[in-house]
């Protein structure tokens, strides 16, 4: 599997997911993934056709992969972030739902709210039928990407969040930052400073760069001040950041780093002791509000 994967990296060139060929065959297999996730109980995932916008096509067949991964986000938002059922929740560039729909395991009383650029997985958010149950809630927003929204008109450095202050508890970014320039994560980190309850928590992963650039499969030659590239021609497809910059820009709203970063295993390092290994490989961050 592994050196099929290389073989087919090196044939397609550009973004895996939007290539046509791949689209289609994805498309012919939908209907058998299908039928793999309804005897595993996972039937209520979205498409892998869908699925693959988020996560990439590795290993996406079956879905087991996606939803250990959301099972995992619910466990470290409820370990690190402090979620409760009943909180007020934000994830932002919540793709097609893979940490929503396994929130509804464990969120009661309390909300979701999930935001991003890219319309075919936000509709696939809107039409689940167990994110439609829950009431959960998806906003599109109209932000350029070369990668996710070729046709966004708005610029990420200057979006403004459309709910009022202190509105949540806990807001979350998985695998977002990591294609993001500093000019659009410093106005989202004084956004989420803004939308934080006193006490509220962000929790992100990223690529943490003081622990090393170099990882499997990944690295991050090019370096500047507060961060690091993957591609320079292509720089949003992966950035890391140093913690000195996160740090920077959560204290201008008063968050403050609740501890060192749990370091992911992307870099090849034994993943964290008391968590499971899954194959979601970033590092975590976590911010808190004052
Ligand atoms: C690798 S996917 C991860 C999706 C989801 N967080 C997950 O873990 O399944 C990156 C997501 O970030 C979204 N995204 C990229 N740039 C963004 C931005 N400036 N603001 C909000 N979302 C963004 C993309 O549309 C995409 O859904």
């Amino acid at each position: 599997m592994g050196s099929s994967f290389i073989w087919l990296r090196r044939m397609i060139k550009g973004v895996t997911w939007k290539h046509p060929l791949i689209v289609a065959v994805l498309i012919i297999l939908d209907p058998l993934d299908a039928v793999i996730r309804f005897f595993r109980g996972t039937g209520r995932l979205p498409r892998m056709s869908v699925r693959v916008r988020s996560t990439g096509i590795r290993n996406e067949f079956g879905g087991r992969q996606y939803h250990e991964a959301g099972q995992f986000f619910c466990r470290i938002l409820k370990d690190l972030a402090g979620l409760r059922p009943e909180s007020d929740v934000l994830e932002i560039g919540c793709g097609s739902g893979r940490a929503a729909l396994a929130l509804t395991d464990f969120l009661d009383r309390g909300t979701y709210t999930g935001m991003d650029i890219e319309t075919v997985s936000l509709n696939a958010c809107r039409r689940n039928r167990t994110l439609k149950r829950r009431g959960y809630r998806f906003d599109l927003m109209d932000i350029y990407s070369e990668e996710y929204n070729p046709g966004g008109r708005l610029k990420a450095e200057e979006y403004a969040f459309d709910y009022p202050d202190a509105s949540f508890d806990v807001i979350f970014m998985t695998s977002v930052f990591t294609h993001m320039l500093p000019g659009a994560v410093s106005n989202y980190i004084a956004e989420i400073g803004r939308m934080l309850r006193p006490g509220g928590r962000c929790l992100f992963t990223t690529f943490v760069m003081d622990a090393g650039t170099e990882g499997y499969g990944i690295a991050f030659p090019y370096n500047h001040v507060d961060y690091c590239l993957f591609q320079e021609h292509f720089p949003e497809k992966a950035v890391g950041y140093f913690l000195h910059y996160l740090d920077r820009e959560f204290g201008r709203v008063w968050c403050r780093r609740t501890g060192d970063p749990v370091l992911g295993p992307w870099r090849d390092v034994e993943t964290v002791i008391e968590y499971p290994k899954t194959d979601f490989a970033q590092d975590i961050v976590v911010y808190e509000k004052g």
